[in-house]
């Protein structure tokens, strides 16, 4: 056989491209450590301008961009740069301007630093490009979702009889929990209702509006003293939705509040769901996994009586982006979802036992993000996962103690998880405004400096709400580390602070 004439750079796909992976890996790998070796500092200093100027540097573009537009044909050359050239450039940009998530400053979002061993299979799901749309185009990755769904969602609670699909995280996840609740509902009089808590996530409106139903449809429940949705006030919303002539379509209940990690009482929202005969979906994108810590998973007691369930491995899961997996209590309840596409999944494959996963996902192309998945579970087992989710736990009690025993610093709540939410409290005390003025520029000093990625959130609403945050989610970070990030913190709350406080 005539050998194809060489039309560009080679492909990686395959064992067949391995050669050709491997050199373009060390070009990565080189380029990655040259760039992460140029900087001091969890990210980037120089804030939007810095950064903007420095892409526009390496592109050749002859305006910075700091607004979402782009400047021109920099990263679209008439004739390419060639692909080590390319590579090498881009990933010295990258690794010199990205938010760093293993350096234990950056402690601003549920942005986990990623395992290695799931990089790894992550970058062999690429190589290999499987898509879970079709048997044909991932046989085994398609048997390792089963298998994956299976393992999670007995870790849920669930019976044999559950299924569900990896996600591209908690929105999706959120989405098909509401697309099948809407439904399983059927036709109707009135108005559909989605009750969840004020501190649910704000997915849950945008899912309501995307789904038809329109984000007023989502009714907020108000949360108690402990931040979590209080069940009487549910089931008083639930009764007031009814009298209305609306319907409940369904209930959200948060396991791992998004800022104070709070988890909400399953078992109680869960009897409010059953006596109005509705759907309950659990958002655990972020507490879902406390299911591998044995000192953490009682708090989801009452999981296993949910509809449907979300949880998010690229938070407390230590997954490359994306890691999401959606599950419900009976496979048979994804049947909205279900598809007949005549090049996908013809019926008489299927019968021949060629079962595809398309109609457990309102997805088509779906990547194999199963593979680290499922490579990470088997590598750590629950135990190796369930150390990891304690360290950062008790990271998260460090720090609340030295923020709860430092004058210039205010504690909001014990953590439940592995985030403290807190404020700067300046020397001499200042109105509500001027406290939120402070402790927003602290944060965006430490920003543009470059020293620390600290989250940013409001607690309550009006002036004086607006608190930081650390979400630890780096089980290899120090409790020195930890003080010393509260240290940037309080430094950088004296400069902002007027020189009276
Ligand atoms: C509780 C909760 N639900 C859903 C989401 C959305 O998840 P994703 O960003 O993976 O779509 C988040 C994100 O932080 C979250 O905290």
């Amino acid at each position: 056989m005539k050998a194809a004439a060489s039309i560009g750079p080679p492909l990686a796909g395959g064992v067949t491209g391995a050669g050709a992976l491997g050199e373009s890996v060390r070009v990565a790998l080189a380029a990655l450590e040259r760039g992460a070796s140029a900087r001091g500092g969890p990210l980037p200093a120089g804030g939007p301008q810095g950064v903007a100027a420095e892409v526009a540097r390496v592109l050749g573009t002859a305006r910075v961009v700091t607004r979402p537009q782009g400047a021109g044909p920099g990263v679209l050359p008439v004739l390419g740069v060639g692909e080590s050239a390319a590579l090498d450039e881009l990933t010295t940009l990258l690794a010199w301007g990205s938010a760093d998530p293993a350096d234990p400053r950056c402690a601003g979002h549920l942005h986990c630093p990623p395992l290695a061993v799931a990089v790894a299979a992550d970058l062999v799901a690429s190589a290999l490009n499987g898509s879970l749309d079709s048997w044909d185009q991932a046989p085994v990755a398609t048997v390792l979702e089963v298998e994956v769904v299976a393992a999670l969602a007995a870790l849920v609670g669930f019976s044999a009889a559950a299924g569900g699909s990896v996600t591209s995280g908690g929105t999706e996840s959120n989405l098909m929990g509401l697309l099948l609740a809407r439904d399983a509902s059927g036709p109707g009089v009135g108005r559909r209702r989605i009750l969840c808590s004020q501190a649910a996530h704000f997915s849950v409106r945008r899912c309501a509006g995307v789904l038809g139903l329109g984000e007023d449809a989502v009714v907020t429940v108000p949360a108690g003293a402990d931040h979590r949705m209080d069940p009487l006030a549910l089931a008083a919303a639930c009764r007031r939705v009814v009298a209305g002539n609306d319907r409940i379509t369904a209930i959200v209940a948060t396991a791992g509040t998004t800022d104070l990690g709070a988890v909400e009482p399953l078992s109680e929202i869960a009897a409010v769901a059953a006596e109005f005969d509705t759907w309950l979906h659990v958002d655990a994108a972020y507490g879902g996994g406390a299911l591998f810590s044995d000192r953490l998973a009682p708090l989801l007691a009452g999981l296993d009586r949910a509809h449907s369930v979300g949880l998010d491995l690229h938070k407390l899961g230590w997954q490359p982006i994306a890691a999401g997996v959606f599950l419900v209590r009976d496979a048979a309840l994804l049947a909205p979802l279900a598809q007949r596409a005549a090049y996908l999944n013809p019926d008489d494959d299927e019968q021949a036992g060629y079962f595809s996963l398309l109609g457990r996902s309102p997805r088509t192309t779906r990547r194999a993000d199963v593979f680290k998945i499922a490579v990470t579970l088997r590598a750590l087992g629950r135990a190796g996962l369930g150390v990891l989710v304690d360290r950062c736990h008790d990271l998260a009690r460090h720090a609340a103690g030295v923020i709860h025993a430092h004058p210039r610093l205010e504690l909001v709540a014990d953590p439940v998880l592995t985030s403290v939410v807190f404020r700067y409290l300046p020397r001499h005390p200042v109105g509500p405004e001027e406290s939120d003025r402070i402790n927003a520029a602290l944060r965006r000093r430490l920003l543009g400096e470059g020293r620390a990625v600290v989250g940013r959130t409001e607690i309550g609403a009006g002036a004086g709400s607006v608190r930081l945050k650390l979400t630890l989610l780096n089980p290899y970070a120090s409790v020195e580390d930890l003080d010393a990030l509260l240290d940037l913190v309080v430094d950088a709350g004296r400069t902002e602070s007027p020189p009276t406080t």
